[in-house]
């Protein structure tokens, strides 16, 4: 199947295009800090490191950001809390959603796909997702507007994406988190007969991963946090594909949180453009060795390598990065 395209959108004025760049610079700084906590069974000192050499990096930049989707809320949050203010506040009012360590888990166990990720775009363009799961399903580009829809089964989804694919269904893959809460959809989906991809962590590499032909995975499905869910869609947005979410809530203190975030319809299914709208700039550095991004490389002399890709809902454009960072003498 041939990519096609990201829809038409507009250049945001807002959005220089210098931030590009800049913002590979905010992913490689977390993900260096957080590769030198690879396989050291800390999750939190990893996450940490990575807030902070985030946080950092973002202090630099000329801009008046607001932090939209972050670490958690201020009261359970001290760095990169949302509604926190980030840049030296004087240039671009620009909202940003971040997770400076996308897999602490697997960085914990030196596993593969942790990724330092972020995206940027016009204030209000980004959907101030709680701290909740969301159900997604998500295929990259090349099908029929439509062709996935989460109020229907897995089976009848994997059936539209082999129909338009031009496959028997049982030809098809599906990344999936390994989760006992996946059971269900696991049975369901063995049932057909199509291959799963069962990934430990990490599912916006695994929504990344329907994007490029050469990963195998045609479809995304299942539960992830919500967070994770904005960042992936800012992503589709910038190199196309299709993306439904639908926020899941496990007790009223969260139903609560959503509604202080001004979401109304709890039962909304929320389509790409309602996650990551108008133009955005999605961007990550791969920590450890992935399906998108190599991880970062340790060297002689305290020279270090890293992979990122940028890319632009407005242009369209990929950018794959690699960097050599030396240690200066
Ligand atoms: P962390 O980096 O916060 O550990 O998140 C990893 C992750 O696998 C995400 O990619 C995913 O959305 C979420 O955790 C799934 O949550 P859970 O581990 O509770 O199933």
């Amino acid at each position: 199947m041939t990519a096609t395209p990201a829809s038409k959108v507009l250049a945001s004025k807002v959005l220089d295009r210098v931030l590009v760049l800049e913002m590979v610079r905010v992913t490689e700084a977390a993900a260096i800090a957080a590769s030198k906590l690879i396989g050291r069974g800390d999750e939190k000192a990893a996450d940490h490191a990575a807030v902070e050499a985030m946080r950092a990096a973002l202090n630099e930049l000329a801009m008046d950001g607001t932090v939209v989707i972050g670490e958690g809320e201020r009261d359970e949050a001290p760095m990169l809390f949302i509604g926190e203010k980030v840049g030296t506040g004087t240039g671009a009012k620009i909202d940003i959603a971040l997770d400076p360590l996308e897999g602490t888990t697997i960085t914990a166990k030196a596993g593969p796909n942790a990724l330092a990720v972020l995206a940027i775009a016009e204030h209000g363009c980004l959907l101030n997702a709680p701290d909740v799961y969301m159900d997604k399903l998500a295929v990259g580009p090349g099908y029929p507007a439509g062709v996935i829809d989460l109020a229907k089964s897995p089976t009848e989804n994997v059936a539209a994406v082999a129909a338009a694919k031009g496959c028997m269904p049982q030809e098809l893959i599906v990344c999936v988190l390994d989760r006992p809460r996946h059971a269900e959809l696991i049975a369901e989906l063995r049932g057909i007969g199509c291959g799963i991809q069962l990934i430990p962590d990490g599912d916006v590499a695994g929504v990344i991963a329907t994007t490029n032909e050469d990963t195998n995975v045609d479809i995304y499905m299942g539960s992830g946090g919500a967070p994770e869910g904005v960042l992936a869609a800012a992503a589709l947005r910038c190199v196309g594909g299709q993306f439904k979410g639908r926020l899941l809530f496990r007790n009223d203190d969260e139903r609560a949180r959503a509604r202080k975030w001004g979401i109304a319809d709890l039962n909304k299914i929320y389509d790409l453009e309602e996650l990551a709208k108008g133009d955005c700039i999605f961007a990550a550095t791969g920590v450890t060795d992935g399906s998108l991004l190599e991880g970062v490389k340790r060297l002689r002399k305290g020279c270090m390598t890293t992979e990122s890709v940028v890319m632009r809902a407005s242009s369209g454009t990929v950018r794959w990065i690699k960097s050599e960072h030396r240690k200066v003498l």
